[in-house]
């Protein structure tokens, strides 16, 4: 068998074209996103935003700090943010340098600006299943598996990986959408045995090769979260031979990356609703 390809390209395409015409009924919105130091990866990835972000008709805010920016410096930052009308959505790029506290920077966001979806009092909302945002990437996950109607009430899923980001937010979604939701992790003590018996089997530990063709049942629809940078390129945490066995996977690059960014637009105009409308 050679698996389906999940076109997360197309589908990013598709949820920016219907985020432009939001915005624009919105009569435009402001992104701030806050960028501290010098990590390569965090650089690519904030551009990438704002591409996006532009292309969508929103705003972006683009704020960079230096790497010797102390964390007083950085919350004072956010708290101006915070208090800014013209800004509906903040984003501060993860992960900050080692002498700030990332938790504390996580709390900083105003919860309804938090387009990450990252303060606890938004966390807590979507473990009771009552969210109104929700982390981009888990959302991407659900949004590719709807749009390919991926049968999830009764499924067996498992979630590789235990991130804040997104095992976490993907196995409480999988959970809510009525799925029998297994989380593996590092500690995992036989994970083949485990993800044997998926029928959605979603990858998010950041290690190349995490799931081989051995592990994986037969038409078995395979979600790889993985963007790793290796000397072979681009991977994803599956092999690829897993096509062979899969019903339908994701390819990496192409599959859940550009949802995220995507779904990260969809939450700042649910972030400008929330506060234009209460
Ligand atoms: N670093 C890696 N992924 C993310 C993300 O989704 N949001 C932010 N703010 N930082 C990140």
């Amino acid at each position: 068998m050679t698996a389906i390809v999940m076109d997360g390209k197309a589908l990013a395409e598709k949820v920016r074209a219907k985020i432009a015409e939001d915005v624009a009924a919105l009569g435009g919105l402001g992104l701030a996103t806050v960028l501290v130091g010098d990590d390569p990866a965090s650089h690519i990835y904030i551009e990438l935003k704002h591409k996006a972000a532009t292309a969508a008709g929103v705003r972006a805010v683009d704020v960079r700090m230096p790497e010797a920016t102390s964390e007083a410096e950085l919350l004072a930052k956010i708290d101006e943010l915070n208090n800014d009308d013209t800004v509906d959505a903040i984003l501060v790029q993860l992960p900050v340098p080692d002498h700030i506290s990332e938790d504390k920077v996580i709390r900083a966001v105003a919860p309804e600006k938090d387009v990450d979806c990252f303060h606890p009092s938004n966390v807590g909302e979507l473990a009771l299943g009552s969210a109104v945002l929700i982390p981009a990437t888990a959302l991407g996950v659900m949004e590719i598996l709807q749009e390919y109607n991926v049968p999830l009430a009764g499924a067996e899923a498992v979630v590789v990986g235990r991130s804040d980001i997104v095992g976490k937010p993907a196995a409480a979604l999988l959970q809510q959408a009525n799925a029998t939701v297994t989380v593996c992790h590092s500690r995992t003590k036989d994970l083949a045995a485990h993800t044997l018996r998926a029928d959605v089997l979603v990858v998010a530990t950041g290690r190349p090769g995490t799931v081989t063709a051995d592990m994986v049942k037969s038409g078995a629809v395979v979600i790889d979260v993985g963007i790793n940078r290796t000397d072979a390129g681009v991977v994803g945490d599956v092999d690829r031979a897993v096509a062979e066995v899969a019903g339908m996977m994701t390819p990496v690059p192409g599959g859940v990356g550009p949802m995220t960014i995507a779904c990260l637009l969809e939450n700042a105009v649910r972030c400008a609703r929330l506060r234009r409308n209460g």
